[in-house]
């Protein structure tokens, strides 16, 4: 959420619920885990440290700190905001009597989060492993799959989770299906199902790029 005044902010639909059951199922299978949660109505999961956060620049500052506490894994689930306000207005903007409207809100970009991780590790190194999310949807310059290679491109990440958001999947909803791609170029489909079924492939693909993680 980007605060534009005191009662209103720059926001999306998504209900932190993949992120959720990421954080879950690792914790299940013996991880010890961090969640960074922006502005989810969902009870902190068993046995996870917890840090609540309200804009991109909060969860950037969050995330590179539990990064550096060692991390072997960071999987950004998160729906980050990719524009802000310029200004946050400290009054509540009211309406006139000329029936008008307020001046056009300028935005300026975030941070990239997850294109930062990618710029800060070491060169060849294997830890800690970046998985990345994709929402997308098909167009006429390529379906839901060629956007998301481009994107893993772009990004650098080792994985990316594809969502194809043009049906009903993924936002708002329990159950979420999507395509798990590789740097290496191989994916894997998992079919619609509980967002905790998708948490378990990609742990299951985390742990197999990472030699030391038998145990994860
Ligand atoms: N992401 C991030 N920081 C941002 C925006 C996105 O770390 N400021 C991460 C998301 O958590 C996700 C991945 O980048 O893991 C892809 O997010 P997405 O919004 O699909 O990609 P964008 O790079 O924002 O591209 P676009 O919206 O133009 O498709």
């Amino acid at each position: 959420r980007e605060p534009l005044d005191p009662v209103r902010f720059l926001g999306n639909r998504s209900s932190g619920r993949q992120g959720f059951a990421l954080a879950s199922t690792a914790a299940a299978r013996g991880a010890r885990v961090t969640l960074v949660a922006a502005n989810v109505a969902l009870p902190d999961p068993a046995g996870v440290d917890v840090v609540r956060v309200s804009t991109a620049a909060e969860l950037a500052a969050a995330v590179t700190a539990a990064v550096a506490d060692h991390a072997d894994a960071v999987v950004m689930a998160a729906a980050v905001a990719d524009f802000r306000p310029v200004a946050v207005v400290g009054t509540k903007i009211k309406k006139d009597d000329t029936g008008g409207v307020p001046e056009p809100v300028a935005l300026e970009r975030t941070e990239d989060v997850l294109a930062a991780l990618v710029a800060t590790r070491p060169t060849g190194a294997a830890v800690p492993v970046i998985v990345g999310f994709a929402a997308e949807t098909g167009d006429d310059e390529g379906d839901v799959l060629h956007h998301g290679r481009a994107k893993l491109a772009r990004k650098g990440c080792d994985l990316l989770v594809v969502n194809d958001v043009s049906g009903a999947t993924g936002f708002e909803s329990a159950d979420n299906a999507a395509v798990i791609l590789t740097a290496e170029g191989d994916q894997r489909a998992v079919p619609l199902g509980p967002k905790a079924a998708l948490a378990e492939a990609v742990w299951d693909l985390v742990s197999a790029r990472w030699p030391v993680s038998s145990s994860c």
